[in-house]
């Protein structure tokens, strides 16, 4: 299927790269698909820009929608790449799938990721920023009946975003959240879809307002057991393994995170065992308390890997180490960093040159 291509006469130059937010700039084109009819139409690169809806559309009502978060790097020749761009489009998939909306062809959606970088090029600045690339998909059918849409938009845009550590790395301190669940079995939680955000925001409002940094979820059926963070994994390093907890197909209420995968190579690599079981949140602290327990990291994306401080449950903070950062967390943050950055050797083949 070929991409149209239409570029914006006058595009924004980039901006101050010491300034930037995250979420707040824009690079000039997206790409845009419309689903009907049974397929995807008119694939094109477009200038960045609004989208019309109308106030019926399905997206507004009844929250089909999904979406990836991922990023692009400068390489060390001059050139662009993305970091193992094929996980997160197998994701996206389950997630449509998930939420009864059609895939898109991986072959499309990559050539979607390449062209869109190589013409934004400018907007991806050097390290330690990157890009981060949002695809998106919704149903905007305007009709109220609850059913699937039967048209979609998929769009991908992208953004220059900075540092996750600017200040410096701050272990987290995180509450174990026994009032609010994120998912169930059975429900959305393995799917990349809004509604998962929005149900969390006002859990994790509490408990910012409370004094934590975030909070960690724990199984829906029993609150016995640590599941992952609002948009981050989490794992516990003892001094022979490190364990998290599992995805599908042993478990559908957890995000099948890109950097846990990519940890998980590392930690191997490293000479720990990687270990794919629910942590026992009174066993993990009790483990802090005797110091069995040496350290605790949250991964993703966003931030690759952050370290754990403390852990507060049942009106009690836990200590996990000495509350700072980690040997095994700072090799792994630094060899993932190095590897994002094209800065490293290892594992070529998670880095996708672009241009
Ligand atoms: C709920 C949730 N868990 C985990 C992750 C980490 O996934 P990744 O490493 O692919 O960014 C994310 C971020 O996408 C997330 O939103």
């Amino acid at each position: 299927m070929d991409i149209r291509i239409e570029r914006d006469p006058n595009p924004p130059s980039p901006p101050d790269w010491e300034t930037l937010q995250f979420g707040k700039h824009h690079s000039p084109h997206m790409f845009i698909t419309e689903w009907r009819d049974g397929a995807w139409h008119d694939p094109r690169i477009q200038p960045y820009g609004p989208i019309d809806l109308d106030p019926a559309a399905k997206v507004l009502h009844y929250a089909q929608e999904i979406f990836e978060g991922m990023k692009g790097y400068r390489s060390a020749d001059g050139g662009r790449h993305l970091f193992r761009p094929e996980m997160n489009i197998a994701r996206f998939n389950r997630s449509a799938e998930r939420m009864c909306m059609p895939t898109v062809d991986p072959d499309v959606f990559m050539k979607a990721l390449e062209l869109l970088v190589e013409m934004d090029r400018d907007f991806v600045p050097p390290a330690p920023g990157s890009l981060y690339i949002r695809p998106t998909m919704f149903g905007h059918e305007p009709n109220l009946g609850v059913a699937s849409s039967d048209r979609f938009l998929f769009y991908v845009i992208t953004g220059p975003v900075g540092s996750y550590f600017k200040g410096g790395i701050k272990p987290l301190y995180l509450k174990a959240e026994t009032e609010y669940v994120r998912s169930a079995p059975g429900g959305v939680g393995y799917a990349k879809t809004g509604g998962n955000y929005a149900a969390a925001l006002l859990p994790i409002k509490k408990a910012q307002a409370e004094g934590f940094d975030q909070i960690i979820w724990l199984d829906a059926l029993t609150r016995t057991k640590v599941e992952e963070m609002g948009a981050m994994n989490i794992c516990f390093v003892y001094a022979d393994h490190v364990i998290t907890a599992p995805i599908m197909p042993e478990s559908d209420t957890i995000l099948a995170g890109v950097t846990r995968d990519s940890i998980g190579a590392l930690v191997e690599e490293h000479g720990l065992t990687w270990v794919e079981e629910s942590p026992v949140l009174s066993r993990v602290l009790e483990d802090a308390e005797k110091g069995d327990l040496k350290e605790a990291f949250a991964c993703g994306t966003a931030a690759i890997v952050t370290p754990i401080g403390k852990i507060h449950s049942q009106g009690r903070d836990h200590v996990i180490g000495d509350g700072e950062e980690g040997p095994v967390t700072e090799h792994l943050r630094t060899t993932l960093g190095a590897i994002h950055a094209g800065e490293s050797e290892l594992h070529p083949e998670w880095v996708h040159s672009v241009c």
